[in-house]
């Protein structure tokens, strides 16, 4: 059968530091901080929906994080500032490596999709945005089950959507709590450490492979 991959989005083909260059406007040399506890506060809220059941889109948790954010001492920016930072995470650039990768994995003859908590829509523009729409099969969200990664539901959704068996079908992520998500219905999973500093989870379950740049992967799956 053939090999199916399902590319996250958000820190794997997408790169969410890429509003720093916004953020050093609005609270200079904090920029790095800020896109790091923003990020990790959009997370911290999709985990705590899901376990919640109390599913809102993930634009929501972008929203609410970044409000959360700004509660913090330095870090109180204008609605209009936080506005133009929302839209910003709607262009949100790809990391260099991946129209190389894709490419390498099109001519591989892989199936690729797109999965995220992101919605549809979201996705869509941002694959567009970036040209790298027409590399993927469809894409699949979470929005479709209103829960979120890492909830086994939203893998086992991946799989009837693309129409796979888990042996035969990879995630490609760059955030560990993905990969094991994956690997807990018995997918595979690549794990791209996307920095030197980025540690695995010392879990049970480990990735399949670890790779440093997408132009690795289709060389690193079988
Ligand atoms: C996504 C999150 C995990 O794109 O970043 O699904």
């Amino acid at each position: 059968m053939t090999t199916t991959l399902a590319f996250d989005i958000y820190g794997t083909l997408i790169d969410t530091d890429g509003v720093t260059d916004a953020l050093e406007l609005l609270v200079a040399e904090r920029a790095g901080e800020f896109s790091r506890r923003w990020r990790e506060k959009q997370l911290e809220y999709s985990f705590r929906r899901g376990l919640m059941h109390d599913y809102q889109e993930f634009a929501v948790c972008v929203r609410q994080a970044l409000d959360f954010v700004c509660l913090s001492p330095g870090f109180n920016l204008s609605d209009p500032e936080k506005q133009s930072l929302m839209d910003s995470y709607r262009t949100l650039p790809a990391f260099p490596d991946v129209k190389t990768g894709l490419d390498d994995v099109k001519q591989a003859g892989f199936r690729s999709y797109a999965f995220s908590n992101g919605s549809a829509a979201a996705v869509g523009g941002l694959l567009e945005h970036a040209g790298i729409d027409d590399y993927f099969i469809d894409v699949v969200s979470v929005d479709e089950i209103k829960t979120f990664k890492p909830d086994p539901a939203v893998y086992l959704h991946f799989l009837e959507r693309a129409g796979a068996r888990p042996q035969d079908a990879w995630l490609i992520s760059g955030n560990p709590f993905d990969v094991v998500g994956a690997l807990s219905v018995g997918m595979r999973a690549a794990w791209v450490q996307r920095s030197n500093g980025t540690v695995f989870d010392p879990w049970e379950l480990q990735p399949t492979v670890t790779i440093t740049t997408l132009t690795e992967l289709a060389g690193a799956i079988k």
